[in-house]
């Protein structure tokens, strides 16, 4: 049986960088295709072409739909925007647990210095709930920042801005030149357990390490 609260589960928290049109979304749909158990932040409405979703815009729908499927499969994706949506929406899935969690644009709701409580909460405990969560955002910079310490992995596309480069730059431990020089869907991705960075382009789906890609250029 499935312990609810487990401190030996692996962490699996994922974080998504990029432009507008870089491929992050794209790139998360590609990982959630199977999981039976999810719940998805939604502000901007990208996720209704996925299978057996469920679309709801208000906290109680959640909540009851959540409630009603305490263990069981269920795929739902909350469209709302606001930072106490977000709190509702992140207090909900840690009390789920047992799921994959897709928080889009967390720059919109949360800030460097001001996060809500329950995503907080979300991101420092959720491992031992059993939460895989993937978090997405178009502005690091602008993000909060306790997620980078619970991170396994930092998938970054191109990024316009150079405040943004230069802050992701450090957290991938590279230099900001390997993140300007990004075409579309080009992509680098540390792994935080290994400190391996690939470089890849999802499109054209390959992927090598950074320092083999730079020998070879
Ligand atoms: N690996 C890929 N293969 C083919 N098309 C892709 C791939 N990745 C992204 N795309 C396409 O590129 C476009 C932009 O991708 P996506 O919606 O994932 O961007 P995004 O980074 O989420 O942007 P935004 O921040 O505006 O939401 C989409 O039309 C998507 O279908
Ligand atoms: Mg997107």
């Amino acid at each position: 049986m499935t312990k609810r609260i487990d401190t030996t589960r692996k962490a699996c928290i994922e974080l998504f960088c990029g432009s507008s049109g870089s491929g992050k979304s794209y790139k998360v749909k590609s990982k959630i295709i199977k999981a039976k158990r999810l719940v998805i932040f939604d502000p901007d409405d990208e996720y209704g072409e996925l299978a057996n979703i469920i679309t709801v815009t208000n906290a109680q729908a959640l909540l009851t739909k959540l409630k009603q499927n305490p263990k069981g499969g269920l795929r739902i994706r909350y469209v709302a925007n606001g930072e106490a949506a977000f709190n509702v929406w992140s207090k909900a899935v840690f009390a789920w647990g047992n799921c994959v969690a897709v928080a889009e644009e967390i720059a919109g709701v949360t800030s460097p210095g001001k996060a809500p409580q329950g995503w907080h909460t979300l991101v420092s405990r959720g491992r031992k709930r059993g939460i895989t969560l993937y978090a997405v955002t178009q502005r690091p910079s602008e993000s909060d920042k306790t997620i980078l310490g619970n991170l396994s992995s930092i998938w970054v596309g191109r990024m316009s801005r150079a405040k943004d480069r230069k802050y992701m730059a450090a957290e991938l431990d590279v230099h900001v030149n390997d993140l300007t020089e990004l075409k579309a869907l080009d992509y680098l991705e540390r792994d935080m357990l290994s400190n391996v960075v690939m470089r890849g382009n999802s499109k054209e789906n390959w992927q090598k390490p950074l320092d083999e890609y730079k020998a070879a250029a």
